[in-house]
């Protein structure tokens, strides 16, 4: 299982986006971009128009996570403005292989999201039909909250779904990941980690990217 570290721009400067992507271009494996419509999230971010001028600029691949209603509408727009992931709410999605149809269709990699309270396996039959499962470990809409230690079980329970499976779907974790939390989420068998406050709002986000690693990968092998 290979680790990797995916910031979220949520906790960056929104003036210098440019820089804050480049502070991190060489450590991490790619940016989480965090797309709020302040309905299926009490938020509001960004939407496609920055999605397509980062994609001008970032050496980075996109890993775009929508938390908005109607991705059936949305979800493909994201691919065309440059995203090489794209992940979908399972509570705000109508038809989810479909819309993972699509986004693999343009190219890019589907992942599916779900909420702290949402199961995941009523998903365990698709499971082909994506590329990743993001495990929300916060209620979603804000950066800067605590990890939930109460969805470790349902991260195991997925990790063991997947090795039962053979499958080679990621395992993402998002919400609360720190240098205190990412080793319990690691031994829980998650394998990319997004991390938005302990990156950005650290001192040297660049440093703060492979401590995180460091973390993790040696989580992963004591597991
Ligand atoms: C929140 C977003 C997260 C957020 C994580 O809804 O999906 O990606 O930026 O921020 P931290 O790492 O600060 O919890
Ligand atoms: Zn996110």
């Amino acid at each position: 299982m290979s680790i990797q570290i995916s910031p979220s721009i949520l906790s960056a400067d929104f003036a210098r986006l440019e820089a804050e992507v480049a502070s991190i271009a060489e450590v991490a494996d790619w940016v989480h971009v965090d797309v709020m419509d302040n309905h299926f999230v009490p938020n509001l971010t960004l939407g496609l128009p920055i999605v397509e001028s980062l994609h001008k600029v970032s050496a980075l691949p996109l890993d775009c996570h929508l938390m908005i209603e109607n991705p059936d509408r949305w979800a493909p727009a994201y691919v065309e403005a440059g995203a090489a992931s794209v992940t979908f709410h399972a509570e705000a999605a109508y038809a989810p292989v479909r819309i993972a149809r699509s986004l693999r269709s343009l190219g890019a990699r589907a992942g599916v999201a779900f909420n702290p309270a949402t199961a995941i396996e009523p998903y365990a039959d698709l499971l082909p039909e994506i590329d990743m499962i993001l495990l929300m470990t916060i209620e979603p809409g804000f950066g800067g909250q605590p990890f939930l230690d109460v969805v470790l079980p349902k991260i195991a329970r997925a990790r063991q779904l997947l090795n039962d499976r053979d499958s080679a779907v990621w395992l993402q974790v998002d919400g609360g990941v720190s240098p205190s939390t990412i080793e319990r989420a690691a031994e829980a068998g998650a394998d990319v980690f997004v991390a938005g406050s302990a990156v950005f709002n650290a001192d040297d986000p660049a440093a703060a990217v492979s401590h995180l690693r460091a973390a993790a990968q040696a989580a992963a092998v004591r597991d």
